[in-house]
């Protein structure tokens, strides 16, 4: 038992550390050459979760479970104040203070809601309060189908307008993906009745599919990008990004597939 306490806490500190620190990378590119002082509150969050994220690799799955719990947390804490940051910037943004920055008001808080999410997480794992499996799956949906409608419209806002196809493309996906999330929501307010195993497993067929769809979307964008081939202002770790969260979110649905396939009708 404590063993899957500490590979999964590892997993998910080992993701996210990588994830929290590169937002604030993104974050800094975004602001302003006079704002000084949020860049260099940028640079030390990157610092932060460079830091945590090589603490987290120096673990090994022996660990004392003890240890782990403290370990997370310690970088609950961390998700806690870049998430505090993120909603700062986003006060700013959305009042006007911040003329000429260069991060979208949704961005800022589509990563925000990424920090609450890690957050989140460590909370369950330290407290062993994780949602039971049907719960789970419709929650996890959720939120990463919105993750994957945003990613679609970042993408389309972030390429240059000239590139006709690719914005296109950008936006059928945004489409596709704002249906994925509504059906999701409609399944959960059907709860508890909806909790039914041939439901659910439709429901991970269905989005596996898109997914999957959008991650090799995503992966051909990025080695456009990275091999200059075509006109954005993404940068390519940004592409890279975006893509591993892709990656993840279609792990997570082949794990809650074998799941189900385990749990009697
Ligand atoms: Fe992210
Ligand atoms: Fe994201």
């Amino acid at each position: 038992m404590s063993n899957i306490f500490v590979s999964r806490s590892l997993d998910e500190i080992r993701f996210w550390s990588r994830i929290m620190k590169e937002h604030s990378l993104f974050l800094k590119l975004g602001f302003r050459c006079e704002d000084t002082q949020l860049i260099n509150e940028a640079n030390q969050f990157y610092a932060l979760f460079d830091q945590l994220e090589r603490k987290s690799h120096d673990f090994t799955l022996d660990a004392d479970p003890q240890q782990i719990v403290r370990f997370n947390t310690e970088v609950h804490n961390a998700a806690v104040h870049i998430w505090a940051f993120k909603r700062k910037i986003l006060g700013l943004v959305l009042t006007c203070q911040m003329p000429g920055a260069n991060n979208f008001p949704l961005l800022i808080d589509h990563t925000s809601r990424e920090a609450n999410y890690f957050r989140t997480r460590l909370e369950q794992l330290n407290s062993g309060q994780l949602d039971p499996l049907p719960d789970a799956i419709i929650n996890e949906n959720v939120f990463f189908l919105r993750i994957m409608a945003d990613h679609a419209k970042f993408i389309g806002h972030l390429l240059d307008p000239s590139e006709r196809q690719l914005v296109e493309q950008a936006r059928n996906f945004s489409h596709d993906f704002d249906q994925l999330l509504f059906q999701a929501r409609d399944l959960d307010s059907m709860r508890p009745q909806s909790l039914t195993q041939p439901l659910l497993d439709q429901f991970l067929d269905q989005n596996r599919v898109s997914v999957a769809s959008l991650r090799d979307f995503k992966k051909t964008a990025r080695d456009l990008i990275e091999a200059c081939k075509i006109k954005s202002i993404i940068h390519p770790l940004l592409a890279d990004h975006v893509f591993r969260e892709a990656e993840r979110f279609l792990e997570i649905i082949d794990l809650f597939e074998q799941s189900l396939l385990h749990v009697q009708p």
